[in-house]
């Protein structure tokens, strides 16, 4: 699986965004990932539709929107006027109770459909939709902010979930990314991996994806299909 560097723009220099983006361009990232709080959701507030549009006038990186927000069906189309098919829109399992009906919102605007889950949300309740989805979203903290800790004892989910998915799913984590952490997430399966801190935390940005990227590659997850179910 490719591996894919998202850089959370949480912890970038908000008033210094646009430059901040083209700096993790220049340094090679693969997603600009972009936190979506509703304080709902999650305890926290942050960007919502008018930055996600900004942002696509300035880069042609792929965005990786991730909402944190309660009732997701209600703001994909706001969240869609300017993505395009690269972009990849990602709600809570837990904050909807019909997930197909908000993937296929999703996927009628023309991108990518992903689906979040928490750390403590059992694997099983998105079993069945891995198939429908574009990507799958293992958070590696509670979500809310960034700066925290990694979850390790999420791994064994990751796993999991690895185990029986479509080979070509992505799995990206999120929460406490860093060179010492990426391994363990790698290695469950996660191909994917949003990192705020330790991009934006340092002054070379290009030492920092590049720093992760040889982590995730060299720990990447070797594939030994053995099918059957959680
Ligand atoms: C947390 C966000 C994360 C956060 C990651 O709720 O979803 O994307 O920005 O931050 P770090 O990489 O610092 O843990
Ligand atoms: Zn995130």
């Amino acid at each position: 699986m490719q591996i894919k560097i998202s850089a959370s723009i949480l912890s970038a220099d908000s008033t210094q965004l646009g430059n901040e983006i083209k700096r993790v361009e220049q340094a090679g990232v693969d997603l600009i990932h972009i936190d979506v709080m509703d304080g709902h959701f999650v305890p926290n507030i942050t960007m919502g539709p008018f930055i996600v549009e900004g942002i696509k006038k300035i880069t042609n990186v792929p965005l990786d929107i991730h909402l944190m927000i309660e009732n997701p069906d209600k703001y994909v189309e706001s969240f869609t006027q300017k993505t395009d098919k690269d972009d990849i829109l990602t709600f809570h399992i837990e904050a909807t109770d019909d997930p197909l009906s908000v993937i296929n919102l999703i996927k009628n605007r023309g991108l990518k459909a992903g689906i979040a889950i928490n750390p403590d949300t059992q694997g099983q309740v998105v079993e069945k939709l891995l198939g429908a989805i574009d990507m799958l979203l293992v958070m590696t903290v509670y979500p809310g902010f960034s700066g925290q800790a990694f979850k390790k004892y999420v791994c064994e989910k990751i796993k999991k979930l690895r185990e029986i998915a479509p080979e070509n799913l992505d799995i990206e984590v999120d929460g406490g990314i860093k060179p010492e952490t990426i391994a363990d997430a790698a290695s469950a399966g996660a191909n994917v991996f949003a990192a705020a801190t330790s991009i934006f935390g340092k002054d070379d940005y290009k030492d920092a994806i590049e720093a992760l990227r040889k982590e995730a590659n060299e720990n990447s997850y070797q594939f030994m299909k053995s099918g059957g179910s959680l």
